[in-house]
Parts: structure tokens; C-alpha cells; sequence
């Protein structure tokens, strides 16, 4: 069987939160060594990125009751070149959040559903400052994406 293409993790972290998360995803990601992994700041990221990849990790944070802008930037970016291309990839959202994330979560599934991206998980939001808890959950969720990618049950 063919390696599936590789788990992309794109992140945005004012603080350096997100950026945790994000690396904690990533190393969980690296558990399966048939699927490669990359991991790209939003504002990095672009169309082409997402044109190679098996499926899409978002990590982002909450800001002002919406999704934070430089992950609204990377999407508000790729969303008619990803139309063009009839692009389609399962995706994650892992949200960071002082004490809500629910304006964000909503926000970033209005967008993703105009992608015609099928969720392959719930979104995770992750309340208060970064803990090894919310780590372990982010390194999971990694884990868990990589495996459905190898099962191909996206
Ligand atoms: C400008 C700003 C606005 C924020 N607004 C919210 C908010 O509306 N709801 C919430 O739960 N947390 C809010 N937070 C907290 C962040 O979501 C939280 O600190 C997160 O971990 C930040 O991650 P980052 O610094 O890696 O981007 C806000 C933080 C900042 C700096």
C-alpha cells in the first residue's frame, strides 16, 4: 500500500501557546513513520501546501471571540485557489483559549465548511495557559490523525 501524503499542521501563536501545541501534535504525528509530518507557521503556509498534503492540522488560538487573524489570513488566502483546484482534505482543528473558544471553533467550521473539507475529528479546545495535559491531548490527537491517514478512513 502507498504511504499516504503527508500530514500538514499549520499554526498560529502570538504568545507561543499555540506553537507548543502544535510541536506536541506534531511529535504525536511522528509515532506513525509511514506518513510524513510538516509543520508550517500560517503565515508560511500556502495553496501549495495544502495541494500535497493527506490532511490538514489546524492549531490556532481564540482572539477577541473569533479565530486568530493570522490563521484567518492563511485561510481567507487559500480559500478560492483550494475551490479551484476541487481541493479535499480531512481535517483537525486544536484550538487554544483562555477560558472559551467557542466563537473560534464555530468560526474556523464555517470557514472549513466552504473548503468542502470533511472534519476528521471534533475540534479540541484547549482552555487556559498550555499544561503537559493539554500536550499529552494535542500529541493524541496527532496520533489518532496519522493512524486514520494509514487506515484511510478519512
Ligand atoms: C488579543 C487577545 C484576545 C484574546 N481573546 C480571547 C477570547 O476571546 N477568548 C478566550 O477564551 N481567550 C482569549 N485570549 C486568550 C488566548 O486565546 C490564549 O492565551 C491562547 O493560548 C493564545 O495562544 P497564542 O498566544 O499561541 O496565539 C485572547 C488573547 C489575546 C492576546
Amino acid at each position: 500500500m502507498p504511504a499516504p501524503n503527508p500530514l500538514l499542521i499549520v499554526y498560529h501563536s502570538q504568545s507561543g501557546s499555540c506553537a507548543k501545541i502544535a510541536h506536541a501534535a506534531y511529535q504525536g504525528a511522528c509515532s506513525e513513520a509511514s506518513v510524513a509530518v510538516r509543520v508550517l507557521r500560517a503565515w508560511d503556509a500556502c495553496t501549495a501546501d495544502l495541494t500535497g498534503a493527506g490532511g490538514l492540522l489546524l492549531v490556532a488560538a481564540e482572539n477577541s471571540g473569533a479565530l486568530s487573524g493570522g490563521m484567518k489570513d492563511f485561510l481567507d488566502r487559500t480559500f478560492y485557489p483550494a475551490i479551484a483546484a476541487d481541493l479535499v482534505l480531512p481535517y483537525a482543528l486544536l484550538l487554544s483559549a483562555g477560558n472559551d473558544g467557542r466563537g473560534a471553533k464555530q468560526q474556523a467550521q464555517r470557514i472549513l465548511s466552504g473548503y468542502s473539507f470533511p472534519a476528521a475529528t471534533e475540534p479540541v479546545i484547549l482552555r487556559g495557559e498550555v499544561c503537559p495535559a493539554h500536550l499529552e491531548k494535542a500529541g493524541e490527537l496527532g496520533a489518532a490523525f496519522v493512524a486514520g491517514l494509514v487506515m484511510g478512513i478519512f
